[in-house]
């Protein structure tokens, strides 16, 4: 009922594959090195070179997503309820004052085009945990496979 009601999940995360086949942009935290260098990857901008599609990426299939950590585009995120969180409360995951101004000025960018964005309000992490556990059973040898 959260996935689909108060969560909004399924606004983006819909179909038979969970996923909208759209860009969306979720500010989850950056890692590495980056498509664009210094940590910064600027997602599906980097094919269409349209200022638009900046910091969009791919919304994820969810389906055996227990089995696909880490999580997002730039795998930044080792737990699932983490990255349930990274949609409604990305700053949880930010360290102002442990990181460089590039990555902080990287993140308040970020923030606009997720602004624009239907994302949930804010779960309890009982909520988030209740999500995680509808999401566990999003797997195909357990639940939907032949093998049964
Ligand atoms: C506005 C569209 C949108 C909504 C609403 C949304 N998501 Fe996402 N979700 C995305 C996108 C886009 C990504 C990938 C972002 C990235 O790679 O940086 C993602 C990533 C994820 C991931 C990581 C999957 C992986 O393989 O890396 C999980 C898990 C997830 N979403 C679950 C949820 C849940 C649960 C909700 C509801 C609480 C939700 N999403 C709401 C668009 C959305």
């Amino acid at each position: 009922i959260l996935f689909y009601g108060r969560g909004k999940c399924s606004t983006c995360h819909n179909g038979p594959y969970f996923t909208d086949f759209q860009f969306h942009a979720v500010a989850f935290p950056q890692a590495g090195f980056g498509k664009n260098g210094f940590g910064v990857d600027e997602g599906r901008y980097n094919v269409t070179h349209n200022p638009f599609d900046r910091f969009l990426f791919r919304t994820p299939p969810l389906f055996n997503v227990t089995k696909t950590a880490p999580y997002s585009h730039s795998g930044s995120v080792a737990r699932l309820e983490d990255a349930i969180i990274a949609h409604f409360d990305p700053l949880r995951f930010a360290d102002p004052g442990k990181m460089t101004l590039r990555e902080r000025a990287d993140l308040l960018e970020r923030l606009g085009p997720a602004s624009r964005e239907p994302l949930p309000a804010s779960l309890s992490d009982d909520e988030v945990r209740a999500i995680a556990a509808f999401l566990a059973m999003l797997d195909f040898e357990k639940n939907l496979g032949p093998h049964r």
